[in-house]
């Protein structure tokens, strides 16, 4: 049996929707009061959707302490209490939109996962929630 598993992590960071390769009125025209020189924080929230298989043995599609520690080591770990742009290497050129953490989550993510899980186990979605109104979701190809 195949089933879809979900698990929830958080982690608090500050950013700046800022591109350092337009000019600071470039900058307030597209992103306004986000682009406020001394950033802003947000509880970001990940939720991971893993596609397994139910084992017979343990019942369970996916060891939850092996992906506790793939997201801590590989996310949490290198996002939390930072500064995004300037603390976390991926986003000193590249604006730390929701979809960029998105992408970069999924990226460094699809990294690790081959080494961790079997094949059968798959990260089928990944979704960032910035705020309560602000989700970016990404529908993963399989790793
Ligand atoms: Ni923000």
């Amino acid at each position: 049996m195949t089933v879809r598993l979900g698990r929830r992590y958080g982690f608090p960071a500050s950013h700046r929707l800022f591109n350092p390769a337009l000019t600071d009125e470039e900058n307030r025209d597209i992103f306004g009061k986000c682009a406020n020189p001394f950033g802003h924080g947000h509880n970001y929230e990940v939720e991971l959707t893993v596609r397994g298989r139910v084992d017979p043995v343990t019942g369970r599609a996916v060891d939850l302490a092996v992906l506790d520690a793939v997201v801590e080591s590989n996310v949490l770990a290198p996002f939390r209490h930072r500064n995004l742009n300037e603390e976390v290497p991926c986003f000193a050129r590249t604006v730390p939109t929701t979809e960029n953490l998105a992408v970069e989550v999924h990226r460094r993510l699809a990294e690790a996962w081959p080494s961790m899980f079997g094949p059968e186990t798959v990260l089928e979605k990944l979704r960032i929630w910035e705020t309560e109104r602000n989700i970016c979701q990404l529908s993963a190809t399989p790793l």
